[in-house]
């Protein structure tokens, strides 16, 4: 479909846990390259639709190369999903995916700034054309702040040392490019994990902050509940235990009909029914592609169904 090096991961398991109705209308929230689109358009009929989103231009104009009617690209974060597709004349749908984080062809260009494997200014948004980037943020933001993000986003135990070097660094001149940063990092740090740059948490941490990864995911999944007809299936796939705990607590606070302490009298089904029903456990990519792809090895999958009763 799309060129560009991005291997989808969980690509059949993701499609086959869409259960594809072939004249449904599906939404691909994270278009990226366009991996599993291609497989959802594969399994829809000529009366299907799929919609995809994305907040990169550069993969809205790598879907934009698409030739096929049932297909629409837009360009807009997840979080404004719902509106999107109203305004796009689609209210209701039969399936909606979201596979999490950042693409290959984002990690591997240079110019993003993503990567600390590349010396680049330091960006890392996913839209170049909202908000700041990276760089602007570490040069105005407070020690605290800084320590606080590189802490929960990055799970890192030397945050704080960290924080202290590049408010240190910041004060002798601008911290502008992805190597001046790793270089802050990798000295500030004490230890070294096998097989990790001392820069991955702290670059992972930002990328999250700066894109308000944890915040999106947290708007979308409501919206995709709402988005749903009954039968209708929600597909997640993340990267990492931040997105993943999100995403495992709104699924079973929807999938759980609300309790009440044991001795009303009240009827089991008389009280609200759940709106979501869980498919099967949480998935992990098996050994060969993890092999293949070692993007795979973090990712978990997770499937809920839509029932018919009303959201709360
Ligand atoms: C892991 S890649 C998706 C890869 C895709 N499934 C494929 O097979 O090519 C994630 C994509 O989602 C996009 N993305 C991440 N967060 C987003 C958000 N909040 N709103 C819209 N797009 C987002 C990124 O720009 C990236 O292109």
């Amino acid at each position: 479909m799309t060129s560009g090096a991005h291997a989808a991961v969980l690509a059949q398991e993701a499609i086959e846990a869409l259960n594809i109705q072939s004249a449904g209308i599906y939404v691909d929230c994270t278009f990226g390259r366009g991996g599993h689109s291609r497989l959802i358009l594969e399994q829809l009929g000529k009366g299907g639709r799929l919609v995809a989103l994305d907040r990169d231009p550069e993969a809205v104009a790598a879907g934009r190369g698409v030739n096929d009617p049932r297909f629409t690209i837009l360009h807009c974060a997840f979080s404004s999903a719902g509106e999107a597709l109203r305004s796009n004349g689609v209210s209701q749908v039969h399936g909606v995916l979201l596979d999490l984080g950042v693409s290959s062809p984002q990690l591997d260009d240079a110019r993003r700034g993503f990567s600390f494997r590349y010396d680049a200014p330091l960006d890392m948004r996913m839209d170049p054309g909202q908000g700041i980037s990276a760089a602007q943020w570490l040069a105005t933001a407070g020690e605290a702040d800084i320590r606080e993000v590189i802490r929960n986003h990055g799970e890192e135990r030397f945050a704080k040392q960290i924080a202290a070097a590049i408010v240190a660094a910041r004060a002798r001149g601008p911290i502008d490019t992805t190597r001046q940063l790793a270089a802050i990092v990798a000295e500030a740090v004490p230890t070294r994990e096998p097989r990790q740059d001392p820069a991955t948490r702290t670059f992972q941490a930002l990328r999250i902050h700066i894109n308000q990864e944890l915040e999106e995911l947290s708007v979308v999944l409501p919206q995709c509940v709402s988005l749903l007809r009954p039968g209708g299936r929600l597909v997640v796939i993340s990267f990492h235990s931040l997105e993943d705990r999100i995403v495992k607590r709104f699924l079973r606070s929807q999938a759980q009909a609300d309790h009440l302490p044991a001795r009303l009298p009240v009827r089991a089904r008389d009280l609200p029914q759940p709106c979501l029903r869980l498919i099967g456990r949480a998935r992990r990519a098996g050994a060969a592609e993890v092999a293949a792809n070692p993007r795979a090895r973090s990712a978990v999958m997770r499937v809920a169904e839509r029932t018919t009763a009303a959201m709360p």
